[in-house]
């Protein structure tokens, strides 16, 4: 039996007497900080955010809202917490704690009724009051002012629209955040008020020092195990001696599992921090991206290089979502209805497969095998993913959900065309929610490749795109609608093309 400790509120507490599997979110009611709440228990609320310090993109430490109910307390060892308790200055006794500036701006401008959400708003939103580039994007025409007296950074690169305020604020920090009573309007206002962090703000301040290390774990309680190695060597040497052991990343899949489904299992190994999986490397042939970096990470440290990605991206589950899933575990689950495997058929990528014996490179297209399955052997995981340079030029990924945000796709289609001088010289497009794996619409490419990308033949290759795959009727949607989505998405992608070209 061995300890795990977590900073919470700059307290460090072992989370002992936690079996391996208990959440961050009970841990954290069990001591009694119950601001921390469970609306659903499946990362669907964001009633349970809090924010975790983690490595930074333009600063070593970056404050990360993640749903505190899909991860494992146990994945936490060594790691820093704070929870809205911790955002309030607690001052001297007898006198109320000093409301941070997210949760001032959420109380005056009416942000809370019931209460039961604000919470986990306020850790979200406080997450992006801190993030280090919200305010070279505030707009230089707006002279707000906060509450808290601090003023409205200005910078020359404004960048204002439905979803980003004069402050910089990205609205999409709150995208996996749900209240019932109070309306969306006074949330948004309070987070559209906020202002810069001030010098003395010791979490502004964190940012400027390293994060936690990753902690090497054992923690055993009864008859299970929560394990995290330093070195990927070490990890692939516990996956070949323990046959019954399950990786997690970011825990975003694997969380709801242990949630809804009760899923527990002997021996859980931990990859999210194994540096050989969270590396991005930008090379003249192709970009290597690490299978345990967090899709937040990527979209940041990417900043629009794959347009593919960068269009995948802002579709998939929401921020808080984002900043835990990885595209090693959109892949390792194998599911049908991922978002990440149409973009990357559609960007001809393959995976870096590794085991204890050594490493293998199989394109995704050879990948998956069946419902769920794949060519993944036992003791094996996904440790990068790698796409090929140049990418085409015109990009585009359309997801058909009932929700505009944070759905699951109903039918998800990718398309990476080159179109030179009117005439289709390449295209690849990646289907998923249509057959029992994500597929290449083999057939439609093969209809648009050399010939000119007009409506007529876009006509033909919708018909063709119509009969990919083998779309099934479910709760989500008729295979009828499936196909007409699909012949729909190649006239969307027309018809947005050609308005670039005459614009
Ligand atoms: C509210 C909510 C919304 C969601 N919305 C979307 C969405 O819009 N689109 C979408 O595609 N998905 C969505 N998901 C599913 C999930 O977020 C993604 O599948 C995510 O990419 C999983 O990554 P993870 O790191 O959290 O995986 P984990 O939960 O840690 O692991 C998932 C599985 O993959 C395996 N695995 C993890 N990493 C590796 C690896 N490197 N090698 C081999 N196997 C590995 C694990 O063993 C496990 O079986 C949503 C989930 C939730 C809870
Ligand atoms: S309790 Fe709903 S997202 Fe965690
Ligand atoms: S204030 Fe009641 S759920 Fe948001």
């Amino acid at each position: 039996m061995t300890e795990a400790r977590i900073t919470v509120n700059g307290k460090e507490t072992s989370i002992s007497p936690a079996a391996p599997h208990t959440t961050v979110l009970d841990f954290l009611r069990e001591r009694g900080l119950t601001g921390t709440k469970e609306g659903c228990a499946e990362g669907e609320c964001g009633a349970c955010s809090v924010l975790v310090a983690r490595p930074g993109v333009n600063k070593p430490t970056d404050w990360v809202a993640v749903n505190a109910c899909l991860v494992p307390a146990a994945a936490l060892d060594g790691q820093e917490v704070i929870t809205s308790e911790g955002l309030a200055t607690v001052g001297d006794p007898g006198t109320p704690p000093a409301l941070h500036p997210v949760q001032q701006e959420m109380a005056v401008r009416g942000g809370s009724q019931c209460g039961y959400c604000t919470p986990g708003f306020v850790c979200s939103m406080a997450a992006e009051y801190y993030r280090p580039d919200r305010c070279a994007h505030a707009d230089p025409t707006d002279g707000a002012e906060a509450h808290d007296g601090t003023e409205v950074h200005v910078d020359a690169e404004a960048h204002v629209d439905a979803e980003h305020g004069p402050n910089g604020f990205d609205l999409h920090a709150l995208s996996g955040n749900l209240c019932r009573c109070t309306g969306y309007r006074p949330i948004r206002d309070a987070a559209y008020a906020v202002g810069e962090p001030t010098d003395e703000d010791p979490l502004a301040r964190r940012r400027e020092q390293s994060p936690p290390a990753a902690v090497a774990t054992e923690y055993a309680r009864d008859d299970s195990t929560f394990l995290r190695r330093s070195t990927l060597a070490e990890t692939l040497r516990v996956l070949r001696e323990r046959p019954d052991a399950v990786v997690v990343a970011g825990s975003t899949d694997y969380g709801v599992e242990v949630n809804i489904r009760s899923r527990r299992e002997s021996c859980v190994v931990a990859i999210d921090r194994l540096p050989e999986l969270r590396e991005l490397r930008v090379e003249s042939d192709h970009i290597e991206i690490g299978a345990a970096l967090t899709l937040t990470e990527i979209e940041r440290r990417l900043d629009g290089q794959v347009p593919l990605l960068a269009e995948l991206f802002p579709q998939f589950a929401s921020r808080l979502i984002r900043n835990g899933a990885t595209l090693g575990g959109n892949l390792g689950t194998g599911s049908p209805i991922g978002d990440s495997p149409p973009v990357l058929l559609a960007l001809e990528a393959s995976l870096v497969l590794a085991d204890a014996d050594g490493e293998r490179e199989v394109p995704l297209a050879d990948y998956f095998t069946g419902y769920r399955q794949s060519v993944r052997r036992p003791g094996e995981l996904i440790r990068a993913v790698r796409i090929p340079l140049p990418l085409s030029r015109v990009a585009a990924f359309h997801k058909i959900a009932k929700r505009r945000f944070d759905d699951i796709s109903s039918v998800a289609v990718a398309f990476a065309l080159d179109i030179e001088d009117g005439t289709v010289r390449r295209a690849r497009i990646g289907l998923g929610g249509v057959a029992a794996t994500p597929i290449r619409a083999l057939a439609t490419e093969a209809a648009l490749e050399g010939r000119p990308w007009t409506a007529e033949t876009v006509e033909a290759a919708a018909r063709v795109l119509r009969g990919e795959g083998t779309p099934m009727d479910d709760h989500r949607a008729s295979s009828l609608y499936r196909s007409a989505m699909l012949g729909q998405s190649l006239r969307k992608l027309h018809a947005q093309t050609t308005e670039a070209v005459s614009s």
